[in-house]
């Protein structure tokens, strides 16, 4: 059924890419300190605009960090509430010289928006917005009622709406939450996100001499904290992909054979994977289970950058004072981040080589979730999807993370519908990030047709 809405929608098509296109233009980069303003200029766009369109109480909530976004329209009595969240942070551009076209000046290319954000997530989120504007469009009224939370640094570990969360739970009273910040597992191919890795963030100090030396007069007496850190780092996993940490293993829920036996039905080609995805060799990970197994299901150890020392063009013989190495191990059902932290740190000051002093610190961390998908929310999303894409959804979950998540469960005790729209192929937290045109398109018409089916008068 094409609805009033999804008319206006279609209608407006080009309006809202040009739209997503100016919100593309902020570099709202949330780890970047000299972004800070920019992310701010970018909440208060979406307020703006979240006003225009006729959403009420708009404004922003100020955090530790930046701010978030809020907004509700709640004139549809005894029909469920909707949390729409999504995240206008984006994460750094770098490497800079990657980018066929500046990473914030969004340029069409092949059907597709190229841009820092473009998927991930300010496209997907805005998919939300227009939606909206669609629905108060076409009918003056909502569905359903709404309320919307937006913030801008989920790129950064989320703390500032995981506290407000936590301390404002009536003010985000609903009956579930709509997440658009996750993957179609192909072309064409709608699909629910059910499960999301957790994970800790951090970050290894290693310290040997006071000061940094001349690596001739005093290289073979003094410590050395990059190779202390690189033997460190050697022994958190082994060859064949297992983390040694002992204990870490121990709280693992496994999926279920009904999951499994699901993941194996899904059209999946490790070899395009390897080759098109990846572009390595070959692949690594866990013997004996799959690549979505060990993507999705398994917890994983990974090294982000090792900060110090001389890293300049050309030779400096130095011997660093300090090293420091970015670590993060995802978290799978039923680990949790507090003990996996304590039991990583205490595993780290067991192993640290003699003459160095080591650090370990918690920079952020988020739960895994799993979601039941035996809700009304999950069947009429999938209903809507029919209608839009005309296939049956898959389920499938992701290796990615999404800290708030697990907090609307928490302490919403609200379910998520996690109804992305990005592919496999987007790039994202890469260069040359993108999103399909046409998925932002039918991204909107599905949430339109979700959050109508949501309100008919049969499930009030
Ligand atoms: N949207 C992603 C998470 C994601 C990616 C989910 C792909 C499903 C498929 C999100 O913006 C993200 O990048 N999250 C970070 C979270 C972290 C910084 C706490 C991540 O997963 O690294
Ligand atoms: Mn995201
Ligand atoms: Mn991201």
């Amino acid at each position: 059924m094409t609805s009033i809405a999804t008319e206006f929608a279609r209608q407006n098509q080009s309006r809202f890419l040009e739209e997503l296109k100016s919100l593309l233009r902020i570099p709202s980069v949330s780890t970047l300190p000299e972004h800070k303003s920019d992310v701010r200029r970018a909440a208060e766009v979406l307020a703006a605009e979240l006003a225009r369109i006729g959403m009420e109480n708009v404004r922003l909530i100020e955090t530790a960090g930046h701010p978030l976004v809020y907004a509700d329209w709640l004139h549809a009595p005894g029909k469920p509430t909707a949390l729409l969240y999504g995240h206008y942070d984006v994460q750094p551009p770098d490497p800079l010289d990657e980018w066929l076209s500046p990473p914030f000046e969004p340029t069409e290319r092949n059907g597709n928006l190229y841009a820092r954000g473009a998927v991930d997530d300010k496209g997907q989120m805005y998919m939300h917005v227009k939606a909206l504007e669609s629905l108060l469009a076409a009918g003056k009224a909502l569905p359903l009622n709404v309320r919307v939370i937006l913030e801008g640094e989920e790129e950064v570990g989320g703390e500032g709406i995981a506290a407000f969360v936590a301390s404002h739970p009536p003010e985000l009273q609903a009956d579930f939450a709509l997440v658009s910040d996750t993957e179609m597992f192909a072309p064409g191919l709608p699909t629910l996100c059910v499960g999301l890795r957790g994970m800790i963030y951090t970050e290894i100090e290693v310290r040997g001499a006071k000061t940094d030396l001349h690596s001739g007069m005093y290289g073979g007496a003094a410590p050395n904290p990059f190779v202390a850190l690189a033997q460190i780092i050697a022994k958190l996993k082994d060859h064949s992909g297992k983390i040694l940490i002992p204990g870490i293993y121990d709280n693992i829920v496994p999926p279920s054979s009904e999951e499994l036996a699901a993941w194996q039905s899904l059209p999946f080609d490790e070899e395009h994977y390897r080759q098109t995805e990846v572009g390595s060799r070959e692949l690594v990970g866990e013997a004996g289970y799959s690549v979505l197994e060990r993507t999705w299901a398994r917890p994983t150890l990974d090294v982000h950058g090792m900060p110090g020392g001389f890293i300049g063009a050309g030779a400096k013989t130095v011997i660093p004072a300090k090293a420091t190495a970015k670590v993060s191990i995802r978290l799978v059902p039923a680990m949790t981040p507090a003990e996996t932290f304590a039991r990583y740190r205490d595993y780290i000051q067991h192993i640290a080589p003699p003459g160095v002093d080591v650090d370990v610190r918690l920079i952020h961390s988020g739960d895994p979730c799993l979601i039941p998908v035996d809700n009304p929310y999950i069947q009429a999303a999938t209903a809507a999807l029919h209608e839009v894409w005309g296939k049956e959804t898959v389920f499938i979950r992701s290796g990615g993370s999404i800290p708030i998540v697990g907090d609307f469960a928490r302490h919403l005790k609200l379910p998520s519908v996690m109804m992305g729209f990005g592919l496999p192929d987007d790039n994202l937290h890469a260069p040359n990030e993108k999103f399909l045109i046409s998925n932002f398109y039918q991204g909107i018409e599905s949430i339109i047709r979700f959050l109508e089916i949501v309100g008919e008068p049969a499930r009030s």
